[in-house]
């Protein structure tokens, strides 16, 4: 059995394998996902392989995308996959998210890494902890891979929270410039992680992303975008508040958004079935909640910030990135309708690649296929 059909097989059975003491279930998906991962982003993607055509082809930033929608960071934490990416016809390639230390990610009890697919509710939860390579190991990794055109590769960053602030932020430049000589196209900070002990104070934020601006934005050493990731519990006003100030600190776009942590909100979301389970891994566990119950969260968030970039339009280009619950073709272009000039998937890619057998791309292209 390749390891395509080992997903798909597992993905026939998840519903009835939630159905297990929750502890059980959050501890074998825990240690069946990476590895299944890694199996897959390794192999041939077969059927799966695809080239979007001209048409679905994007410039943002003066670069070009070849499709609209990619991979949201996470999925190829430590550079793998892209090849993988690539043939089945993704816009861009995110690696990361990479921290200045290397880091093994969570720990609960035996449980590593731990992470629970909420099938009947298109969710998943994760508290992963930010497992990667560093900055520096992961620029090495990414700067001798060949380059395809309109496939833009980014890195994505966090700061080290555990680190006394100064030398998190000496660890943050020192990989942005890393994977700047790595040749990487776009930057995106991730502020936004639930997983990593950090200073939850707006101030706190508010001086990191001033610190890199003043450090890096206004001599980067070349024209590189750089984006903010923020997660879709952020309220309104913050956003607004935002979206003032990141043109003016001469960043270049918001990535929208990042996982939860409103558990309780999204519960009636979640499928009565697969409550006992979420209910375990959030008390437990913590960590934050992704796919369908954050369609409405980020559909509304791009809303608000569309139209307040139509009133006021920022001096240099700016653009948002979707990410959360896109799943359905209908989803991507709702959220490219509505505001977002790209789009980041996770979540939904994995229940796509399991239950389509075509290239996960190709299928959500069809709904853009009336409007290029
Ligand atoms: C297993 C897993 C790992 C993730 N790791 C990261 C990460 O390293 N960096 C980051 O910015 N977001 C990370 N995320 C959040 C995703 O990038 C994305 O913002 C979120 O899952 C919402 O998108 P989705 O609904 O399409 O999954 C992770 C999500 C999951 C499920």
């Amino acid at each position: 059995m390749n390891p395509l059909q080992l997903l798909r097989w597992e993905h026939r059975w998840r519903p009835h394998l939630l159905q297990l003491p929750p502890l059980l279930t959050i501890g074998l998906y825990s240690s069946l996902r990476p590895l299944l991962w890694k199996l897959l982003s390794r192999g041939d993607p077969g059927a799966t392989a695809w080239t979007p055509p001209e048409h679905f082809h994007r410039r943002c930033w003066g670069i070009g995308f070849r499709f609209p929608l990619f991979n949201a960071a996470g999925m190829f934490k430590y550079g793998e996959g892209y090849e993988y990416a690539y043939a089945q016809g993704a816009g861009a390639y995110v690696v990361g998210t990479t921290t200045g230390l290397p880091r093994r990610g969570r720990r609960y009890g035996v449980v590593r890494q731990p992470f629970l697919p909420l099938p009947r509710s298109g969710a998943a939860l994760n508290a992963l902890g930010l497992p990667n390579d560093g900055h520096l190991a992961t620029a090495r990794r990414i700067a001798r891979l060949p380059r395809y055109p309109d496939f833009p590769i980014i890195a994505s960053l966090a700061p080290d929270g555990e680190l006394p602030q100064d030398e998190a932020l000496r660890l943050l430049l020192q990989g942005l410039h890393a994977y700047c000589d790595a040749g990487v196209d776009l930057l995106e900070l991730n502020e936004s992680c639930p997983n990593i002990p950090h200073d939850p104070r707006w101030e706190a934020l508010l001086y990191r992303l001033h610190w890199v601006a003043e450090h890096f934005l206004a001599r980067r050493p070349r024209a590189i975008p750089v984006l903010v990731k923020l997660g879709l519990d952020l309220p309104v006003e913050r956003l607004l508040q935002m979206l003032e100030l990141l043109p003016e600190l001469g960043y270049d776009g918001i990535v929208l958004g990042n996982t939860s942590t409103a558990y309780e909100v999204l519960l009636p979301q979640i499928a009565p079935s697969e409550r006992r389970a979420y209910n375990a891994f959030w008390q437990r566990i913590g960590g934050g909640v992704s796919g369908r119950p954050l369609r409405p969260l980020r559909q509304e968030l791009l809303r608000q910030a569309r139209t307040w970039l139509q009133l006021h339009p920022p001096q240099r280009e700016f653009h948002l990135v979707a990410v959360g619950g896109i799943a359905t073709p209908q989803e991507l272009a709702a959220a490219l309708s509505g505001g977002a000039a790209l789009a980041q998937w996770m979540t939904g890619y994995f229940e796509v690649l399991a239950r389509e057998l075509l290239s996960p791309y190709a299928y959500m292209s069809t709904a853009l296929v009336q409007d290029p």
